[in-house]
C-alpha cells in the first residue's frame, strides 16, 4: 500500500539536506550579523528558586508511535488484522493524521516550488552539519581493513569502554569501572528503546519530561507501562516539578527519564537540581535515566554529568552519545554508564536485540573520545552560531536568550505577523516557511514555541553571517507580533 513514513530525526527534525543543496545562495551584500547582536550571555538559573506547580499533564497523550503513517487508498493485505495493537492493530497504516514533520516537509516543498529564487533558510535540522573530524575518519579507514574487526562485537570491546572511562574522568571527574559500569550502544536512541524492557512491567510508570525525546516513553507503553508527563515550563525554569507528582502515580513509578542539557528547551541542569533528584530518587525508589546526548554542547558552564553528584551512581545511569558532541551522528555509537547492575541489565536486554556496533566504529569512537579538542571545537562552533542567532532574533522582537546548552534555541512563537494572527506555533511555523522560506520546528506541547537549530549548512563564518543577515532581513519585513 502507498504509505509515506513520517520519521523523526534529532528530536524530531526532518532531514532537509537535499533541499538545501538544491537551492542557490541568494544572499549577497547584506549587512553582517554583528550589527544585531546585543548582549546574549547565557543566564544561570538555580533549581532551588522556581515556584512549584501542581499537576502534570499539559496535553493529550501522543499517538502510540513516534512515527506517523499516511496512506493512499489501497486494498488491505491479508495480514491487516495481524498487526499488534501497539502500532495500531487492524487500523495500522489507515490513519490520515498529518504530523508536524510532514507538514513542515510539505510546506517546504511548496515554498520551493512557489519561490524557486528564494533560498530556504533551514533552522529545522536536528543533525550536525559536519562530518566527523579527519583524525577519526583516518582511524576508521585503517580499522575497516583489519580482519580482527570483522566479527560480532556483542556487548562491546574493551578499548571503547576504557576510552569512555578515561573521557568520563577527564571531562567530569567521574570514575567508572570500564568492565562493569560501561556498556556501548548502537546510538543512544536504541538504549531508550531497550532500558524500559529491563524495568517496566504492565502498569508500571515512566516519568517523561515534555517536550522531549519520546523514545523511552514509546517503549514503556509497548511493554504495557504508563507514561506520566512532566511539563517543562518557564515558570518552573524548565525543570520538572517532582514534588507535584500525584502520590498514586509515584507509587507505581519505576523510571524517571531526564535530559540535560535539555532538548529542545536548551536548559542545563544545576548541581542543586541533580542533588535534589538523587535524594528524591532514593526516597521514592525510582531509577533515573539521564539523557546526556547534548552534554558536550554546554555553554553556560562546564559540562555537568549527573554521575558527578554524590550518590547518583546509586540511583541510575547516564546515557551518552557520540552523535552531537563529536559530529558522529550517522556512526551510531553511544554508551550507558552508571550503576553496575543497571548497566548489566541493559547489556542483557541489548544482547537479545543486537550484536554490537562494528568494531572499527568503536575504535574510531575511542580515538574521538581521547581527543579533548574535538568536543571543544564542536561546542565553540555552535556557541558562535547560537550567539549570532540570538542577536538576530532579538533584533526582530523575539524574547530569547542564549541557551545553556544543545544546538537549539527554543523561544516563544510569535502571535502574529502584520494583520495575521497565529493560534499555535504550528501556524507560525507554516507562515515562516510559506511566506519567508524560513524553516523551524514548532512545539505546542507546553505553550507555543519555535525551535531554531544552529545546524544549518554554511561552509564558513562568512556564509553564516550572510545567512544571518538574510534571516534578519526577511523576519524584519514580516512585522512579527509577540
Ligand atoms: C535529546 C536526545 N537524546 C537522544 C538522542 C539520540 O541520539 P543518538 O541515537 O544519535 O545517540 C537524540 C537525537 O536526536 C536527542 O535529541
Amino acid at each position: 500500500m502507498g504509505a509515506i513514513g513520517v520519521g523523526m530525526h534529532g528530536c524530531g527534525s526532518w532531514k532537509t539536506h537535499s533541499t538545501m543543496a538544491a537551492e542557490g545562495n541568494q544572499m549577497v551584500g547584506n549587512p553582517r550579523w554583528k550589527r544585531y547582536v546585543s548582549r546574549v550571555r547565557p543566564r544561570r538559573i538555580d533549581a532551588s528558586g522556581p515556584p512549584r506547580r501542581k499537576g502534570s499533564l499539559c496535553m493529550p497523550r501522543p499517538p502510540l508511535l513516534s512515527m506517523a503513517t499516511i496512506t493512499t487508498p489501497a486494498a488491505d493485505p491479508w495480514f491487516q488484522d495481524r498487526f499488534a495493537e501497539r502500532i495500531g492493530g487492524a487500523n495500522y497504516g489507515k490513519g490520515n493524521e498529518i504530523y508536524k514533520f510532514e507538514l513542515i516537509k510539505r510546506a517546504k516543498r511548496k515554498a520551493l516550488a512557489d519561490h524557486p529564487e528564494r533560498r530556504m533558510l533551514d533552522f529545522g535540522i536536528g543533525e550536525n552539519d559536519e562530518m566527523a573530524p579527519e583524525s577519526v575518519r583516518a582511524v576508521m579507514r585503517r580499522e575497516v581493513d583489519r580482519p580482527e574487526n570483522r566479527g560480532y562485537a556483542d556487548n562491546g570491546i574493551a578499548a571503547y569502554k576504557e576510552a569512555v572511562a578515561r573521557f568520563m574522568q577527564r571531562e567530569f571527574g567521574v570514575t567508572l569501572d570500564p568492565v562493569t559500569e560501561v556498556n556501548h550502544c548502537i546510538g543512544s536512541k536504541t538504549a531508550y528503546a531497550m532500558l524500559p524492557a529491563a524495568f517496566i512491567n504492565p502498569g508500571d510508570v515512566t516519568l517523561m519530561t515534555v517536550p522531549g525525546y519520546p523514545v523511552a516513553g514509546t517503549a514503556t507503553r509497548w511493554f504495557g507501562g504508563v507514561v506520566h508527563r512532566l511539563p517543562l515550563l518557564p515558570e518552573h525554569d524548565f525543570f520538572p516539578d517532582l514534588d507535584g507528582i500525584p502520590a498514586d502515580v509515584l507509587a507505581r513509578t519505576k523510571l524517571l527519564v531526564l535530559c540535560y542539557p535539555n532538548s529542545p528547551t536548551g536548559k542545563t541542569a544545576t548541581r542543586a537540581f541533580y542533588e535534589k533528584v538523587v535524594d528524591w530518587a532514593h526516597r521514592h525508589r525510582v531509577i533515573v535515566v539521564q539523557d546526556a546526548a547534548h552534554i558536550m554542547l554546554s555553554y553556560d558552564d562546564e559540562p555537568l554529568s549527573f554521575l558527578s553528584i554524590d550518590g547518583a551512581k546509586e540511583v541510575g545511569v547516564e546515557v551518552h552519545s557520540m552523535s552531537k558532541g563529536f559530529h558522529m551522528i550517522g556512526w551510531r555509537l553511544g554508551w550507558v554508564c552508571g550503576h553496575e547492575k543497571i548497566v548489566r541489565a541493559f547489556a542483557d536486554v541489548k544482547d537479545n536485540c543486537d550484536s554490537g556496533q562494528f568494531m572499527a566504529i568503536q575504535k574510531a569512537g575511542a580515538a574521538a573520545l581521547d581527543d579533548a579538542g574535538i568536543p571543544k571545537r564542536v561546542r565553540e562552533k555552535y556557541r558562535r552560531r547560537l550567539e549570532k542567532l540570538v542577536g538576530v532574533l532579538r533584533a526582530v522582537g523575539f524574547d530569547c536568550e542564549m541557551p545553556g546548552g544543545t544546538y537549539f534555541l527554543y523561544t516563544r512563537s510569535p502571535k502574529g505577523a502584520g494583520d495575521r494572527a497565529f493560534a499555535t506555533a504550528q501556524d507560525a511555523s507554516q507562515f515562516l516557511i510559506h511566506d519567508l522560506s524560513i524553516s523551524t520546528v514548532p512545539w505546542d506541547d507546553c505553550g507555543a514555541y519555535l525551535r531554531f537549530s544552529a545546524t544549518y549548512e554554511a561552509e564558513d563564518e562568512s556564509a553564516e553571517d550572510d545567512l544571518m543577515a538574510e534571516a534578519h532581513a526577511r523576519l524584519s519585513r514580516a512585522r512579527l507580533k509577540f
